[in-house]
């Protein structure tokens, strides 16, 4: 976090060492529209330095001039980071190279191996290197092991670095989690070892950090004392796009509530760290997600739910079911929306239930925290019926904070109403927030790793997912619940905090 905090007027706080990035799976999606773009949108703010080299490896062949080239299209049309300037770009992309070869191909590392020694040499950039792996996940362990096999994973000077950045899904279960991550850590050590999860990078997320533990007005009630209930809503509108197939084995407990929105579970709860280095704030967060009740059967029927959306209208737009899209199984039950409930089994949170729920094709694209305080002990008004205070924190897209309370109704009647009052990231401060990516590149480019996952807490997200699966597996014959595209969500969402005599508060 200290690499936020001394953020300069350019947004990323000074330039990072010279260094090349070796990006694997180039010609894939993320990459072109996520990676390359936050990497483009450093270097123009200086944080790259004048000296780097972006070296793509794939597949697919092509030289540098077509990795340039399709780089270069794919940017302009599909960019995060705002509108790219050509000219710009024409510099920002004298650095890329590109080096083509199979992922497990011994052959293909040695090239990648001399290709970097040789940048390294002309370019004077020192020997540092930073690995990105942003390939389909079953190409992990190969390419870790030939990086091991073909030396690339250790620095080659006492003074150089060697970082490697591992997109999500980091395992699809525990026992997978654990198996790559024992491959890893048999090549790399844990201190280079960055896995990524975007939403950490998002400034509305690390600002619950600043908002918790900048402020002297919010800490002392957040607790069990004053707070009645916590909701996290990570909903989408798009559908699952032509991702069916990679969705169909994944589903939405896998793919945003083990790594996303357990992320916002404990950033929400963690307890205040010695510290803003990297292992301060990692160890507490692991507490929490340690702290969180596991779930057993029982608690899965009455504390889980799952969906899948049905045809429906987006705005008044029809839109096909999940079991329509491309790739999909018609018969499917994968599911498209998860609800549940958490309890925190510590001193803090005991008692205070944190619902989750997250999916696509929902009603709004919108991720929202809303901490529902405890009412007033004792109403002295003859109006009894006052909403409590809400504290709303809105990651994205209308970045915010917001608070309800009770205010007097003008007039001679003493009549109380609820208002709001509202903070704007865009009127506050001006401007766009920067890209997830952008700022957690430039993290580990910096040596930063607060801002992503360690080995122990992936593993104790997928301890809590498990017995999920585990339920929904086994029960085999049990029907997915539909939902209208469109809407919040099955029924038996809404259930689930009526069955506690609460309701969703739907942004
Ligand atoms: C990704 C998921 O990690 O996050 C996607 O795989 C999801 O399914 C995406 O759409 C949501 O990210 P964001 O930043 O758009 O909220």
């Amino acid at each position: 976090m200290a690499a936020d905090t001394n953020r300069s007027g350019s947004g990323y706080g000074g330039v990072a060492e010279p260094c090349s990035v070796i990006l694997f799976g180039a010609s894939g999606d993320l990459a072109k529209r996520k990676v390359i773009p936050a990497l483009y949108d450093l270097a123009i703010h200086d944080a790259l330095g004048p000296r780097y080299a972006l070296v793509g490896f794939a597949r697919t062949p092509m030289t540098d001039e077509s990795f340039r080239a399709t780089a270069g299209e794919a940017a302009k049309s599909i960019s995060e980071v705002g509108p790219i300037d050509p000219k710009e770009w024409d510099g920002f992309a004298s650095n890329l190279y590109y080096s083509p070869g199979d992922y497990n191909n011994q052959e293909a590392y040695a090239q990648l191996g001399k290709r970097l020694s040789d940048l390294e040499a002309s370019k004077k950039l020192g020997g540092n290197r930073l690995f990105y792996l942003s390939t389909p996940p079953e190409v992990y362990p190969d390419i870790v092991e030939q990086l091991g096999r073909a030396g690339l994973a250790r620095p080659a000077t006492p003074d150089s670095w060697v970082r490697i950045i591992i997109e999500k899904p980091f395992g699809r279960d525990l026992a997978t989690a654990k198996e790559l991550n024992q491959s890893v850590l048999n090549v790399f050590e844990e201190k280079q070892v960055y896995r990524i999860d975007h939403y950490l990078g998002k400034d509305t997320v690390q600002n619950l950090l600043v908002l918790r533990f900048s402020n002297g007005i919010f800490e002392p009630l957040w607790n069990r004392n004053y707070v009645d209930h916590v909701q996290i809503t990570a909903a989408e509108t798009l559908g699952v796009e032509r991702r069916g197939g990679f969705y169909e084995s994944t589903g939405a407990l896998r793919d945003m509530i083990q790594s996303h929105v357990l992320q916002l579970t404990s950033l929400v709860a963690v307890e205040p760290p010695a510290s803003f280095d990297a292992t301060a704030v990692r160890n507490e967060k692991l507490k929490v997600l340690q702290s969180i009740r596991p779930f057993n059967l029982e608690m899965v029927a009455q504390s889980v739910v799952r969906g899948q959306y049905a045809p429906g209208n987006l705005g008044d737009k029809p839109v096909p079911s999940y079991r329509q899209e491309p790739g999909v199984n018609p018969a499917s039950k994968t599911e498209t929306f998860v609800a549940a409930k958490l309890l925190i089994d510590n001193w803090r949170w005991a008692g205070v239930p944190f619902y989750l729920r997250t999916g696509k094709r929902l009603a709004k694209r919108t991720t929202e925290i809303m901490i529902q305080f405890r009412c007033a002990p004792h109403i002295v008004f003859r109006e009894r019926d006052i909403e409590p205070n809400r504290l709303y924190l809105n990651i994205q897209p209308d970045e915010g904070i917001s608070v309800t309370f009770g205010a007097k109704r003008p007039g001679t009647e003493m009549s109380i109403g609820n208002v709001t009052m509202n903070f704007s990231y865009r009127e506050g401060f001006g401007g766009a927030t920067r890209s997830a990516y952008a700022t957690l590149l430039n993290d580990c480019l910096r040596g930063d790793a607060t801002l992503f996952d360690r080995g122990d807490s992936v593993e104790a997200a997928w301890s809590l997912v498990d017995p999920i699966l585990d339920v929904w597996s086994a029960a085999k014959t049990a029907t997915v619940p539909q939902y209208p595209s469109g809407s919040w969500g099955p029924r038996e969402s809404d259930l689930l905090l009526e069955h506690d005599g609460r309701h969703w508060c739907n942004p």
